[in-house]
């Protein structure tokens, strides 16, 4: 499990969380909650992180404590036991974390033993957030802004790890193309995806970008698989992909 710095669990206690009653499913994007820290009871979106990172213990309250999320430790592990079979030292390799948000999937690696970690996000409260509640996880964070990968020339990173955080407006192909230029042959990428984004007829173009990328031998999957990412808001379980994949 993700360590909590001991302020942050402090805050969960004090958060109260409460979830719409529908009589239909919403979509994931347009999911919401109500929350009460004390104060009132403020009306909260999941596609608004950057509010959610603000408030110390809420995305832990709503997603892990409520929401039982679980893609932070599935993907971490599956990369961590690809490495194994490959006999690479995973203190070796040098991760970025791709979408990293406020850090757990970094500290889920750091607890198995990775030591070079670097997050990338697009929002600097998620950058805050993660300095914030597992300051010792990253090496550095980076803000995707102009020029952001010239930041990493020093880290060399040689593995990548996306985990909840392609479609649904959040990082594009273009994005995740580009991460994979940078990176060296024979290097892994771990991440997950909602099955639908991968429809041959979605207009999120991630269907093209894999077949395309395939197509030029740019991109190899070793193993796919369905898991439990976490319920929805009205209590159904979400399922995620779960991809391994090379740079040939
Ligand atoms: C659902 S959160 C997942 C966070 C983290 N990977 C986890 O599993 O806890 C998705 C994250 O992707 C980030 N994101 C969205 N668009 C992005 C972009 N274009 N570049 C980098 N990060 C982005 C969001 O800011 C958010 O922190």
């Amino acid at each position: 499990m993700s360590s909590l710095a001991t302020p942050v669990a402090s805050s969960i206690r004090q958060l109260r969380v409460a979830f719409p009653q529908q009589s239909f499913p919403v979509g994931q994007d347009a999911e919401w909650c109500v929350v009460y820290d004390g104060g009132e009871w403020r009306e909260f979106r999941f596609h608004d992180y950057a509010q959610i990172y603000s408030l110390p213990g809420l995305y832990e309250k709503i997603f892990m404590e409520h929401l039982k999320s679980r893609s932070h430790m599935v993907m971490a592990e599956a990369l961590v036991r690809e490495l194994q079979l490959r006999n690479r030292p995973l203190e070796e390799c040098r991760i970025l974390d791709l979408g990293a948000g406020n850090g757990h999937v970094g500290a889920q690696l750091y607890e198995l033993g990775a030591r070079h970690l670097w997050g990338v996000d697009v929002l600097p409260e998620a950058r805050f957030a993660a300095r914030r509640q597992h300051p010792q996880v990253y090496s550095g964070y980076t803000l995707v802004e102009p020029g952001w990968l010239r930041e990493l020339q020093d880290f060399r990173f040689d593995t990548v790890i996306c985990v909840a955080a392609l479609g649904f407006g959040d990082i594009d192909p273009n994005l995740f193309e580009t991460v994979l230029e940078a990176l060296p042959t024979g290097s892994l990428l771990a991440f997950n995806i909602k099955e639908q984004f991968l429809n041959a007829l979605d207009p999120s173009g991630f269907n093209h970008l894999f077949t395309h990328l395939q197509a030029q031998g740019k991109f190899k999957p070793l193993r796919q698989w369905k898991h439990f990412h976490r319920y929805s808001t009205w209590g159904e379980p979400l399922h995620y992909l779960g991809v391994l994949a090379e740079k040939p």
